[in-house]
């Protein structure tokens, strides 16, 4: 059913990501152009929901923003309305401001929200489209892992970095003759390290999905340091030792994921240098993959996400994700979006292919 678009809220939730901008770019100038409609940008992403903090963005506002990182409207991972941290006298009280949230958007008079995000902004704008919130999501995440697209903006910048990280490691840890760790993002999937490790030509890549044995580290380390004599082992975040667990940096209840992972590349990197006594040092890339400007690909996904996310609230497919199937975007249920997380699959033809040029997944 056409809806008359006359309000369109757009917030961005979660973690940032290259690409944001060029989103909010492409939902605002269509808005405004075609549909003379105003478009109110919701502040900090669900946070700025339930706090009342918003502001009309004017077309200067989105004007030469295709390019810039980050997000012009900021973002929270710790704003879910569902479990909302209120401070009071006690501490920190985790609390269901959902309806405070859905009054605002009432009072606002919105026609449409836009919810740029990962899985946690999926699962709350599917929770808001059960409560009657015309929503509808774009997905946008460095680790790839949302369900039910092909891909999500944000990827390919964060694969760039990491690949043009990993190329100068390779430099130095030949030059030195060392045993290089590369930690890099992606939560529980390892779309990131396979992806960065297979282009950058790791020897080694540990995956979430593919638990590891020490012994297959070491003895690659080894080999290589009587020919090539350095190696470049690139690990994800998310990446575990068979029988193992998982490196947990911090937990925290007021995240929209409690659980923020970091620390098994210098877990890594110590087992190699006690077991082998080869010289060996760590990168951890962190923040650096979700900073700066979007590659071409992502301003083109990002660009094609918000105009069909506008086009698909004009023709009222509200409690839908936006998603990539193969070179059209198309519209899924929400509730398809967030049914499970997008791991690398075990007979994944870039598994294969790491395998075929001597890659060593660590089992
Ligand atoms: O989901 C994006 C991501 O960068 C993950 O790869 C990483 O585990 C997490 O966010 C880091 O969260 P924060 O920004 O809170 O440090």
């Amino acid at each position: 059913m056409p809806t008359p678009l006359k309000r369109i809220g757009i917030l961005t939730g979660g973690g940032d990501c290259p690409g944001l901008n060029a989103v909010i770019r492409s939902v605002a100038k269509p808005a405004m152009a075609y549909f003379n409609a105003s478009v109110i940008g919701i502040l900090d992403g669900f946070e700025g929901l339930v706090e009342g903090k918003m502001r009309e963005l004017s077309h200067l506002d989105v004007s030469g923003i295709v390019n810039l990182g980050g997000t012009i409207l900021g973002t929270s991972n710790k704003g879910d309305p569902f479990h909302y941290p209120v401070e009071s006298a006690g501490g920190i009280a985790i609390t269901d401001c959902s309806r405070k949230a859905l009054d605002n958007y009432i009072t606002w008079g919105l026609d449409a929200l836009v919810a740029i995000g990962g899985d946690g902004t999926m699962n709350i704008a599917y929770k808001f489209s059960q409560m009657g919130m015309k929503i509808i999501g774009v997905p946008k995440t460095i680790d790839n892992d949302l369900e039910a697209t092909d891909i999500t903006f944000g990827y390919d910048s964060a694969l760039a970095v990491a690949t043009e990280a990993i190329d100068r490691l390779q430099t130095t840890a030949s030059a030195h003759h060392r045993v290089i760790v590369i930690e890099v993002m992606g939560r529980y999937a390892g779309w990131i390290a396979l992806g960065a490790g297979l282009a950058g030509g790791a020897d080694v890549i540990l995956i979430p999905e593919i638990p590891f044995k020490w012994h297959s580290i070491f003895d690659c380390v080894v080999r290589r340091s009587r020919g090539a004599r350095f190696s470049i082992i690139c690990v994800s975040e998310g990446a575990l030792p068979e029988g193992g667990s998982i490196v947990v940096a911090e937990k925290d209840a007021r995240r929209t994921d409690p659980i923020r992972l970091g620390g098994i590349g210098n877990v890594v990197a110590t087992r190699i240098s006690e077991a082998t006594g080869l010289e060996t040092r760590v990168t951890v890339l962190g923040h650096l993959q979700r900073g700066g400007s979007p590659t071409a690909f992502d301003r083109i996904l990002a660009t094609k996400f918000g105009a069909m996310a506008l086009q698909a609230a004009s023709r009222g497919e509200f409690g839908t994700m936006v998603s990539l199937h193969g070179a059209n975007v198309i519209t899924v249920k929400l509730e398809d979006a967030i049914a499970r997380q997008r791991l690398v699959p075990l007979d994944s033809q870039l598994l294969m292919a790491a395998r075929a040029v001597g890659v060593a997944l660590g089992d």
